[in-house]
């Protein structure tokens, strides 16, 4: 059984639930309104005007079946006729009032109707059809039958509309300043969630707190927060930077001694240590910097791609390049470009130093492009995929022995890139090659 869920059928931004907030009830009293004042107009002011005419026309009634003849009737009927301003006809010959006539959408007319006949008894015909700004009513008296023409505004109120009309132009009114007043409490809420969004991306923009209190302490508990990260990132980066270079200046001055004792044996192995300890060094001093000062660009994504894949060829390496058939109009995509480059060959390089086969795929999805790096080596089992993307941490190291000293840094390198722009790294198992297949998955 399907199971409905309100939460599907409200609007997504905050902004227009706030709107919907404010206007839902409006309209619900709009029409509550609307309901009752066209209910009280038709019933209420319809049918004392109604009575009033009735009593006229029972007044006329009266004078015809009081007057000893029908042609004194007549006479009188004149004189009367005229200070009630209303044109009254006697028909001797006649005796039959007819049948009362009005359109079905005309619901005053049915309470006019009504109000005569209760008034006046049933001998009465109100005719509404012939001439729609005329009442035409027919009554019998005890000297034939009396018909009078009314104008239709005397039995129903002019304009009725024009308070629909007024309440609808109110409700427009309010809903225009209502919406005004929203988007500037809602622009601070937004400017927010951008700060932040932008920060998470590794940018940092200009922000100042503003809006309602609590938007406002929000605003500043994030800035704060920013500044306190930002100080923390600075340390770590001085620190690695510091302690990285520090080293390289007695690492230096070993390599010169032992380039002096060239001819002993033990200089050969010592010199590839030292080499190794350059290269981790290196790696450390990447790491440190990560991708500060780096400005993201609006980079194409499948030259991206190739440019990686050209790298490692350099290297001598052997990549099978798999770019999109059709090639997107929109193949562009927001990014730091060498830092993307670098989070790429770290996973090439991974793939390389642990399989034979490797392969770069670029996917270019609605939302987001995917870089997959696959390979045939053993790849990384389920549980251990989340460890290896910590810093310094390396599997066993029994299946690499001797391919190169890594430090365990790459796959936390390509994370972090990830990350600052608000992309995932993801491992699993490549279904075509068998080994590990990593996908970089970078919003656009
Ligand atoms: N393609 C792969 N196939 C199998 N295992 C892998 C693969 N890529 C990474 N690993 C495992 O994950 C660990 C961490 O990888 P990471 O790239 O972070 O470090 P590293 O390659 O050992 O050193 P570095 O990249 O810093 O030189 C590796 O030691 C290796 O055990
Ligand atoms: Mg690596």
């Amino acid at each position: 059984m399907a199971i409905i869920d309100p939460k599907r059928y409200m609007p997504r931004s905050l902004f227009s639930r706030a709107a919907l907030i404010v206007i839902l009830p409006l309209i619900i009293l709009q029409v509550l309104v609307s309901i009752v004042f066209v209910q009280r107009h038709f019933e209420g002011v319809t049918r004392q005007m109604s009575r009033s005419i009735a009593r006229e026309m029972a007044v006329a009634q009266q004078v015809i079946n009081t007057s000893p003849t029908a042609e004194i009737a007549q006479l009188r009927l004149i004189n009367l006729a005229r200070p009630l301003a209303m044109p009254m006809d006697l028909a001797e010959t006649v005796s039959d009032v007819g049948q009362s006539r009005r359109r079905w959408f005309d619901l005053s007319g049915r309470a006019l109707v009504e109000e005569l006949r209760s008034l006046l008894g049933g001998e009465v015909s109100v005719d509404l059809v012939d001439d729609p700004r005329m009442v035409s009513v027919r009554l019998a008296t005890e000297k034939g039958v009396l018909s009078a023409l009314i104008p239709r505004v005397r039995v129903t109120a002019t304009n009725p509309h024009q308070l629909l009309v007024v309440m609808a132009l109110a409700s427009v009114i309010l809903i225009v300043i209502a919406t005004l007043f929203l988007r500037n409490q809602i622009r601070p809420i937004l400017d927010l969630a951008n700060v932040s969004e932008a920060f998470g991306k590794g940018r940092s923009l200009p922000y100042r707190p503003s809006g309602a209190e609590e938007i406002r302490r929000a605003g500043s508990t994030f800035l704060s927060m920013r500044s306190r990260l930002e100080r923390q990132i600075e340390q770590r980066t001085q620190m690695l930077t510091g302690v990285s270079h520090d080293l390289r200046t007695p690492l230096t001055r070993m390599k010169l001694s032992l380039e002096l004792m060239e001819d002993e044996p033990e200089a050969k192995a010592m010199m590839r240590d030292v080499n190794d300890m350059e290269a981790m060094l290196d790696a450390f001093l990447d790491f440190a910097k990560g991708d500060h000062g780096e400005e993201p660009i609006f980079a194409d994504t499948v030259a991206l791609a190739r440019d990686v894949a050209d790298r490692s060829r350099r290297g001598g390496a052997e990549i099978d390049l798999r770019l999109p058939d059709h090639r997107p109009a929109d193949a562009s995509v927001m990014l730091r470009y060498n830092a993307t480059c670098r989070a790429l060959q770290n996973l090439v390089g991974n793939s390389l130093n642990y399989g034979s086969e490797v392969r770069l795929s670029l996917r270019l999805l609605p939302k987001t492009c995917e870089f997959i790096v696959e390979d045939d080596g053993p790849g990384i089992p389920e549980d251990k995929r989340d460890e290896v993307k910590k810093p310094f941490l390396r599997l066993d190291n029994s299946r690499n022995l001797n391919k190169g000293g890594g430090v365990g840094l790459g796959l936390s390198i390509a994370q972090d890139v990830a990350h600052a722009h608000g992309g995932t790294l993801e491992l699993g198992d490549s279904s075509d090659l068998g080994g590990l297949k990593a996908t970089l998955r970078l919003p656009r």
